[in-house]
């Protein structure tokens, strides 16, 4: 499968709905994606299969989302892959792209959390080290 990846590549909020939807299980939600990330993320990774070169054509099949304190600490946040596309490395080069760019930014740390049957993505394919974190439900 031919995927082109692009560092704040352009989406559209209802792509990005689509795949949050899919990927996180739940009704589609019209999130402000656009606004949302321009305001509060150092950038984002779409992954797109069939784009033409220029990275924004093809379907939207990947997608994660980079935001930061504006010094040295990002993090990574809606990471998703459509279903069809899964287990085929979309999920790790979306996150060496968004590694690539956050040192590139000056950044020291990539932050992420997730849940258990994640470990193997995160651990042993993006090469998160395990460290101790907390994590308060807030409601
Ligand atoms: C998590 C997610 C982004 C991974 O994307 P992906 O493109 O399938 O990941 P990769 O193909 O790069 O996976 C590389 C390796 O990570 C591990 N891995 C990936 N997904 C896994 C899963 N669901 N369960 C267990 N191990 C997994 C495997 O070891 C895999 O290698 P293998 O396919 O040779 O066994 C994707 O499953 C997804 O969108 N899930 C739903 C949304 C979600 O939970 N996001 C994470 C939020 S923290």
């Amino acid at each position: 499968m031919e995927i082109e990846y692009a560092w704040r590549g352009p989406f559209t909020d209802e792509e990005v709905n689509v795949l949050h939807a899919e990927g996180f299980d739940h009704p589609s939600i019209d999130i402000d994606w656009s606004r949302r990330l321009e305001r509060y993320s150092l950038g984002w990774v779409t992954a797109r299969r069939g784009s033409s070169g220029a990275g924004n054509g093809g379907e939207l099949v990947g997608f994660v989302n980079v935001p930061w304190d504006g010094d040295v600490h990002a993090f990574i946040l809606d990471a998703m892959v459509s279903a069809v596309a899964r287990r085929q490395g979309v999920g790790t080069s979306l996150v060496q792209v968004a590694v690539r760019e956050a040192r590139a930014a000056g950044c020291e740390w990539l932050h992420v959390d997730f849940e258990p049957h994640l470990r193997a993505f995160y651990f042993e394919s993006c090469g998160f080290k395990p460290t101790d974190a907390g994590l308060i439900a807030l409601r």
